[in-house]
């Protein structure tokens, strides 16, 4: 006969060796989690890339081993805007991130459905179609007639699209860009007087190329030129800042071109990593800046009469401007601007004015690090809208066509991460509704009324460009 003690002891051996084996079936890996926590808003929920590198297409530009891939991580490729996760994210749970990845590698990710041919709103069934596809981080689209469509891809591709044919050889001769990063060609704007002027606009990432320096500096830049023989010609330099201020990063390009009614020009240059020079008016980054159609400065510019401001300015505390619209009636300047995690905000823009970053925001670093815990600040504007959690915005256009004619003067915001085109109504500068209209067929990089009155939504992954109608 066994002893109570005896007895006792071997139950609650049992008891524990039971309890450890069920947590170890029930304690969730980590990485997963999250991956989707602090990743995926740049390299995608489906790990295949987006704002950053793709993290399962084999190819890894800082190592390939565990050992490295755990210490960029850790410690971040600050130049390239990839944050460090050391004071949030423990050892253990990055191994667990990192197990994650590898996981997903060997799987190819997640296998997308194919983009719906339909979809329903509470307005309208849309029917969905391919208007170009093939194409390679497609960044931008605007229209030069109800034929002709141009196209840029960020590797420096001015693409186009003639009676709903792309155009198998790319524009000659456009600007020399930088692809690193989030760099590269990014918008294309039609002159609003084209037929007259024949004027096209572009803005990419120029670097300095006989800089000593072993990372170049770069910044944004704005041309015009003309297309003719399927060649860039009469390039002019619109905006080029001054070259002290380039920076060697390799993020936060901004970048959008817009026209108002007036005939200004506005563009807008995001932080380029450094937050805290979007406060400071002698720099360019981080603010929305108008100048007139041919690069003059206009005389209404706010701050012309400071003596160190850059005389383009237009407002400040512009994190990283991704979408900017023209509202067709008012004439107002709306814009969407990437903030920080929970921190992507919808502004209307008004000359002179601060819009906060950084001194004030709704988001947090990637990392979950705090940057301030001030959203409010006198003298600073509040967004009209933000989103948090963040659905990387991207992309935006007041629709104005026949088509839908429900939708007339509402706001379209395409957003990357979210893979999603939203709807938003304004009444008196406030946003009093919103709707996803188009969901799950890639990251939404921009959103455009065509001539024609369909919506035009450029995806990147798969890299292409769809044509919204009512069915
Ligand atoms: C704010 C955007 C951003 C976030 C958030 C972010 N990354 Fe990155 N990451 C980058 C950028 C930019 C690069 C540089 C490569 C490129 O240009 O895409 C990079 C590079 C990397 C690399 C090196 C890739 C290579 O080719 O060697 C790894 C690994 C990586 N990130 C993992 C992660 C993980 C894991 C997380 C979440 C814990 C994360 N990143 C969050 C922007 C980001």
């Amino acid at each position: 006969m066994k002893s109570f003690v005896q007895k006792t002891r071997r139950t609650t051996l049992i008891i524990s060796i039971l309890l450890i084996f069920f947590s170890e079936m029930y304690a969730q890996p980590n990485g997963p989690a999250l991956y989707q926590q602090y990743c995926a808003q740049c390299h995608g929920t489906d790990l295949n890339g987006g704002n950053a590198a793709s993290l399962i297409d084999g190819i890894w530009q800082f190592g390939s081993e565990n050992g490295y891939i755990t210490r960029n991580i850790k410690h971040g490729i600050p130049h390239l805007g990839m944050p460090s996760y050391e004071r949030s994210i423990s050892d253990e749970d990055i191994r667990s991130v990192v197990q994650y990845i590898r996981a997903a590698e060997e799987d190819k990710g997640v296998v997308k459905p194919p983009t719906p041919e339909m979809f329903e709103t509470m307005d309208y069934f849309m029917k969905v179609e391919t208007f170009a596809d093939n194409l390679e981080i497609p960044w931008a689209i605007d229209f030069i007639d109800k034929n002709t469509a141009l196209i840029t891809e960020r590797p420096g591709r001015l693409r186009i699209v003639k009676n709903g044919k792309l155009q198998s050889e790319a524009v000659k001769n456009t600007p020399k860009v930088l692809h690193e990063g989030q760099g590269g060609l990014m918008d294309v704007a039609v002159d609003p007087d084209y037929n007259r002027n024949g004027w096209i606009y572009l803005a990419y990432s120029h670097v300095l190329e006989n800089s000593q320096e072993t990372r170049p500096p770069a910044m944004t830049r704005i041309v015009r030129g003309k297309i003719e023989n399927n060649t860039w010609t009469n390039e002019q330099v619109l905006f080029e800042a001054p070259h002290e201020t380039y920076r060697t990063t390799r993020h936060h390009y901004g970048c959008r071109i817009v026209f108002d009614p007036w005939g200004y020009l506005y563009f807008a240059i995001g932080d380029r990593g450094a937050g805290y020079q979007a406060q400071d008016f002698t720099l360019p980054n981080g603010k929305v800046h108008r100048i007139h159609k041919d690069g003059s400065i206009p005389e209404g510019n706010p701050f012309l009469y400071d003596e160190s401001a850059m005389k383009s300015l237009f407002s400040l505390g512009n994190r990283n401007i991704q979408g900017m619209a023209i509202h067709p009636e008012t004439g107002q300047l709306w814009t969407t601007e990437h903030g920080p995690m929970g921190g992507d905000e919808l502004n209307l823009i008004e000359s002179g004015k601060n819009y906060g970053w950084e001194t004030i925001t709704y988001g947090k670093n990637y990392n979950g690090t705090i940057i301030t815990d001030q959203t409010h600040q006198a003298g600073m504007e509040q967004p009209n809208l933000y989103w948090k959690p963040s659905i990387a915005v991207c992309g935006l256009d007041f629709y104005s066509g026949d088509l839908f004619e429900k939708w007339n003067n509402r706001l379209l915001v395409g957003a990357l991460k979210y893979e999603e085109v939203r709807l938003l109504q304004i009444e008196e500068d406030r946003v009093v509704h919103e709707q996803v209209i188009f969901k799950g067929a890639g990251r939404v990089r921009d959103v455009s009324t065509g001539p024609d009155g369909a919506i035009y939504v450029v995806l990147n992954n798969p890299g292409k460009v769809v044509r919204l109608a009512p069915e």
